[in-house]
């Protein structure tokens, strides 16, 4: 008997605060990254759940809740040795504010700058450190889809990428494109549910193929 596969799935947005009422975030429902997981359960699968606040979570999971981009990378980190295939629907934010102010901020001025620095690549971080796993990641673009997505798919070392569009926000189907170093798969207007099937069946079957 093959041994049990372990996912590491993140999901949801990530929050990064400017004081202590205030925040920069992402929009994100969380539903690709819960879909994604029920599939893996349901392919026999184990599954570490990393999630920014959301309100969509899958039962039956190693549930781990974060808030910050920073926080969801120690995680990751934390857990990432320990899965086989790692995928990342979350929305993290690119950035956040150099200083978390405690206290509400006063609008005692006529305009205001925020001082923000780059977060850390969490799936990126994944891919350059990938030892006989797979890891996959989306990739939201309002241009140039596939050529977008193709050199995410190389600047993170990932093994798969999904590309989509602006359309797919919050929406229960979509249409997106499962992209490898060679071939372009279109999903039209599929059901999340079903495009999660497709991904996890295509992130086991290559696993299995580095395995052998
Ligand atoms: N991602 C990540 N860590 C970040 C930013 C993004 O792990 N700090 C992951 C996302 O979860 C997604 C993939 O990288 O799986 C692509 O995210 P996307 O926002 O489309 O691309 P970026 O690399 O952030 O580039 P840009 O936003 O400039 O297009
Ligand atoms: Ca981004």
């Amino acid at each position: 008997m093959s041994k049990k596969l372990i996912f590491l799935i993140l999901s949801g947005p990530t929050k990064e605060y400017i004081d202590s009422v205030r925040f920069i975030s992402n929009e994100s429902s969380g539903k690709m990254g819960n879909a994604l997981a029920q599939v893996a359960l349901k392919r026999e699968c184990g599954v570490i759940f990393i999630s920014g606040p959301s309100s969509v979570f899958p039962t039956d999971v190693k549930l781990i809740k974060v808030t910050t981009a920073l926080e969801m990378f120690k995680e990751t980190k934390s857990n990432f040795k320990k899965a086989d295939i790692i995928i990342s629907a979350a929305a993290v934010a690119d950035y956040c504010p150099v200083k978390t102010y405690k206290h509400k901020i006063k609008k005692n001025s006529e305009g205001m700058l925020i001082k923000l620095k780059r977060n850390l690549d969490i799936i990126g971080y994944c891919g350059k450190n990938k030892k006989n796993q797979i890891v996959a990641g989306f990739a939201l673009e309002t241009e140039n889809l596939i050529g977008n997505a193709r050199l995410k798919l190389e600047n993170k070392k990932l093994d798969l990428i999904i590309a989509n569009g602006r359309e797919s926000f919050g929406s229960d189907s979509a249409t997106m494109y499962i992209i490898n170093a060679d071939v372009v798969l279109e999903i039209k207007n599929k059901n999340k549910k079903i495009i999660a099937e497709k991904i996890i069946d295509e992130t086991i079957r290559i696993f299995k193929n580095i395995e052998s």
